[in-house]
């Protein structure tokens, strides 16, 4: 899709549709006005026949009124007239372009932009817009071996944003903003939904090799298991022994501040299939561990925005990268590892292998003497009972930075909600013969999986991510990944320019 920002007169743009918006008090917003005015009030007589009652996210088509250029009206329902939640303009929004999906029309004037939104700005109106056209255009073809016929293609091509002149700076400024972080959300979205025969560990290299290309202000390092084994990350390669598919550890710098500036690293899991390792999992849903490198590919997708926006900060992004099977040459329950820490683990059950490989990576983190670090990954089928598919489960061991994920969880619309590693969890996942057990027993189980992470994060201030729930959909044709948390990470590294650090 493309986008541009348009301060035109509305009456005379040369789309094929105008999208405006009306409140369910029957006022009208300025773009409908306007309409109004040059059609000599059709859109009054509308309203006043009650068919459309500007409720929230209601929408009608309009087809050749006199005095618009524009062939076709769709109107939207802004709800009340009080100052409107920023999720409400998400939904009026989510149903414009729902409909305008199923038009024939190209290009599109999107007069919405003119809402007010309560505590937002334009720039946030104009880059949720952005974000949202390619969220609900995003389809994953790269494993379709036909095209979709013609008539279920999109026709949708160009998006044009409308503010008035006095406003289109910062209209544009969201719009970059969106197109940038869409970019990002993309990529992620690809890598998650690549199947597990396409997305290996070294596949995952390879995407962050060609980043560096494609990129100057990103370097690329990959880390193969003999350079892991001398580091003694003995806790990533008991995961990544049982495959044949060789485990990577994958560092992307970003610099784009001072180079004695201390960078921000977000460290995502990569488990590129999750079959659990000798505790096998069943059957029945096992596919969904294709999503296992969820946290992994939204490290990537913020890399690549933050690449596309070029802040003065410094990032590292790590993706601890490795496939969960059973063979000969696997972890057996029972099983105790040295990690790169030093501090030793009883492999209790092979499945939960996110926390092993995560733990060597977050102690590598150390020699990048970080500002933050903020580690992303779908941990635990725990995670998905406690908070469902909306919220991000979000720990930490620092307030501040806690309430900063948090903040920009809020912001950018992509949330996440914080549970507690208080030490008194952390006995759970004492053990008899190692340091640590790589399990907490039913309880809380996010929060131990949280705990366990928490031992190797004590040098730094350091957030864990669960996106178990957020990462991915799992139900029928609407399956797939959803390029969360980039929002939110990308979000977080842009407040941190300027601080001290
Ligand atoms: N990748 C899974 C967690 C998961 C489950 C993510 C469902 C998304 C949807 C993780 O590696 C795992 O298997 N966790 C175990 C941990 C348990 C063995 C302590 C779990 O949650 O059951
Ligand atoms: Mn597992
Ligand atoms: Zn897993």
């Amino acid at each position: 899709m493309r986008y541009a920002t348009s301060s035109a007169q509305i009456t005379k743009s040369r789309v094929q549709a105008l999208i405006v918006g009306i409140y369910q008090d029957g006022s009208l917003s300025a773009a409908a006005e306007a309409v109004n005015t040059a059609t000599q009030g059709r859109i009054q007589a509308v309203i006043k026949r009650q068919d459309f009652k500007g409720k929230k996210a209601q929408t009608m088509l309009l087809q050749d009124l006199d005095g618009i250029r524009a062939p076709r009206i769709l109107l939207v329902g802004l709800g009340k007239t009080e100052p409107m939640k920023p999720e409400s303009y998400l939904a009026i929004a989510t149903a414009a372009i729902a409909q305008l999906k199923g038009l024939n029309a190209r290009k599109v004037l999107y007069c919405l932009t003119d809402t007010e939104v309560e505590g937002r700005d334009l720039a946030w109106v104009a880059m949720k817009t952005v974000e949202q056209f390619e969220d609900a255009t995003y389809q994953y073809l790269t494993m379709k071996g036909t095209k979709p016929a013609a008539d279920r293609q999109l026709k949708l091509a160009q998006v044009d944003l409308y503010a008035s002149r006095e406003h289109l700076t910062a209209c544009k400024k969201g719009m970059q903003q969106g197109t940038a972080l869409s970019i990002g959300k993309r990529a992620a979205k690809d890598l998650g939904n690549a199947p597990s025969n396409v997305c290996t560990p070294s596949f995952l290299a390879d995407a962050a090799r060609q980043l560096a290309k494609d990129y100057p202000s990103v370097k690329t390092q990959v880390l193969n298991e003999k350079q892991m084994e001398k580091l003694g990350m003995g806790a990533f390669l008991s995961v990544s022994k049982g495959s044949v598919e060789p485990g990577k550890m994958i560092t992307m710098h970003y610099r784009g501040g001072n180079p004695r500036q201390k960078p921000h690293v977000i460290i995502g899991k990569g488990i590129t299939f999750d079959t659990g390792g000798i505790s096998l999992k069943p059957g029945s849903g096992m596919w969904e561990m294709i999503y296992d490198m969820c946290g992994a590919a939204s490290v990537f997708g913020t890399m690549q925005a933050i690449a596309e926006l070029n802040p003065e900060i410094n990032v590292v992004g790590i993706m601890a990268a490795a496939e969960n099977m059973p063979s000969g040459n696997a972890s057996k329950p029972g099983d105790i590892v040295k990690t790169m820490s030093g501090q030793t683990v009883e492999i209790l059950n092979t499945d939960a292998e996110g926390r092993l490989v995560l733990c060597d990576a977050l102690t590598y983190a150390d020699k990048f003497n970080p500002a933050s670090v903020i580690d992303i990954a779908t941990l635990t089928g725990a995670c998905v009972i406690a908070l469902g598919s909306h919220a991000t489960a979000v720990f930490a061991n620092d307030d501040d930075l806690a309430q900063e994920v948090i903040d920009a969880g809020n912001l950018s619309h992509d949330r996440a909600w914080r549970l507690p590693i208080w030490e008194d969890y952390q006995s759970q996942i004492n053990s008899a013969f190692a340091d640590m057990q790589n399990i907490g027993g039913r309880e809380a189980g996010s929060i131990t999986a949280a705990c366990f992470l928490a031992r190797f994060a004590k040098k730094y201030r350091w957030a864990h991510l669960d996106i178990a729930g957020t990462g991915f959909k799992w139900a029928g044709m609407k399956k797939g990944s959803t390029g969360r948390p980039v929002g939110l990470l990308t979000q977080y590294l842009l407040a941190q320019e300027g601080k001290k650090s």
